[in-house]
């Protein structure tokens, strides 16, 4: 039998799609030693591996059919914009993408002028305001802190992940406008899907009958 491999984008996501699938049965003692710098395990049993990859980097592996399967946000998935199945919304990591900003910035949306946005997700910024605001934006990518670009004077609003809302909220910034829910999303490639059918699909119900 061959192997069934499983991308887990690295971080807080991974700790908690680790227990769903746990619940499945689907089990990975090695992989939560968390001193470990081991970067793939292998379930010789059930003829499992996993591995922790950056997250932006799951879709990519899981397109390349490097991982049958990808745990990721639906953040990562819309912003690479790779060709896979999404096949279960895990309801795990559930936050919101958002236009946020100082409250004084509302009225730079939809007016029509030229908008600078700081974001870490420029495709989903950039079809953000060209497709639903049809507004003309300035998308300037950032790396992480993408709070601090509107204080510095950098850019007017962002286009972030809003959680808790917390880390806006201390730094005097709103949300401004909702872009899209979002949440851990199951993918598979796309000829895993076809090849791998029996293992894949039980994995899939499994999890589908622990979410739903
Ligand atoms: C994310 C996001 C926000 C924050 C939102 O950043 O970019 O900054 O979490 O969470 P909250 O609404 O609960 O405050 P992350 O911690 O991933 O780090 P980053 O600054 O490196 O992007």
């Amino acid at each position: 039998m061959e192997y069934i491999t499983i991308a887990l984008a690295k971080g807080r996501l991974a700790k908690k799609a680790l227990e769903l699938l746990e619940q499945t049965g689907v089990t990975c003692e090695e992989i939560k030693d968390k001193d470990s710098r081991k970067l793939i395990f292998t379930n010789e049993e059930l003829k499992l591996k996993f591995f922790l990859a950056k997250a932006n980097d799951v879709p990519t592996y899981v397109e390349y059919g490097a991982a049958d399967i990808g745990i990721v946000g639906k953040d990562t998935i819309l912003e690479e914009g790779r060709e896979l199945y999404e096949v279960i919304d895990l309801g795990i990591g559930k936050c919101r993408m958002c236009v946020a900003g100082p409250a004084s910035a509302g009225a730079l949306l939809g007016n029509g002028e030229l908008i600078r946005v700081a974001t870490k997700y420029p495709n989903i910024a950039k079809a953000y305001f060209m497709n639903q605001k049809h507004q003309t934006a300035e998308i300037i990518k950032l790396n992480g802190s993408i709070e601090l670009a509107p204080i510095v004077g950098l850019s007017d609003v962002i286009v972030d992940i809003v959680e808790t809302g917390s880390t806006l909220k201390e730094n005097g910034l709103v949300v401004l406008e909702e872009v899209c829910p979002l949440s851990a999303r199951m993918v598979v490639n796309r000829v895993s899907m076809k090849m791998e059918q029996a293992r894949i699909t039980e994995l899939i119900s499994n999890l589908r009958s622990i979410v739903e």
